[in-house]
């Protein structure tokens, strides 16, 4: 009963954060509700596992604390890295890599088609982009919040 509640819950968030924004596709809205569930899942395993330390937490997701994920910076050997260095503040703008310079297209699922179309993609992506930042994995809670914070922005 008690995983039956939880299913639910998890449903009502992923619906709603769906509804948040209108012009993504049927197949974007499918992969991002398919990995906020998936992650979700994740989440519950990793606050248990990690005892609520570091970048986990049972809370819900929540698009403004994947906001502020998006925009933290790590300072290492007096270099600020951030997300945003590659991305821009504005995840609905043309970012650029910081060494290649090369053009990156906008992470927001409402101004770029090709977004989210691609369950492992997405994965493969944040292994690598989080690697290169937090030498880690992002946790399941992190990317939960950064993908409802996608879905959010118009
Ligand atoms: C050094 C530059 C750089 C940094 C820093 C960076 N990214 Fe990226 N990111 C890229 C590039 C380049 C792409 C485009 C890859 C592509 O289109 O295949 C991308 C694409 C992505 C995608 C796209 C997924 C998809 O399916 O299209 C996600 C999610 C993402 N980044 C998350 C992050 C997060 C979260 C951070 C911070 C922890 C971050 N990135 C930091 C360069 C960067």
């Amino acid at each position: 009963m008690r995983t039956l509640h939880l299913l639910f819950a998890a449903f009502c968030v992923v619906a709603n954060a769906a509804h948040a924004v209108s012009n993504i596709s049927a197949t974007q809205s499918e992969v991002m509700n398919k990995l906020l569930a998936t992650y979700a899942e994740s989440a519950k395993v990793e606050f248990k596992e990690q005892n609520g330390r570091g970048a986990v937490s049972d809370k819900p997701f929540s698009a403004e604390v994947g906001r502020k994920f998006f925009l933290a910076r790590r300072t290492w050997q007096s270099h600020d890295y951030t997300c945003s260095g590659c991305h821009t503040n504005d995840p609905t703008k043309v970012g650029r890599h910081i060494e290649t310079k090369k053009a990156i297209d906008p992470l927001a699922p409402s101004k770029n088609a090709e977004r989210f179309t691609n369950f492992e993609k997405v994965e493969t992506n944040f292994k690598k982009h989080c690697l290169d930042l937090y030498e880690r994995d992002c946790t399941a809670y992190e990317k939960g919040n950064f993908i409802s914070y996608l879905m959010s922005v118009k």
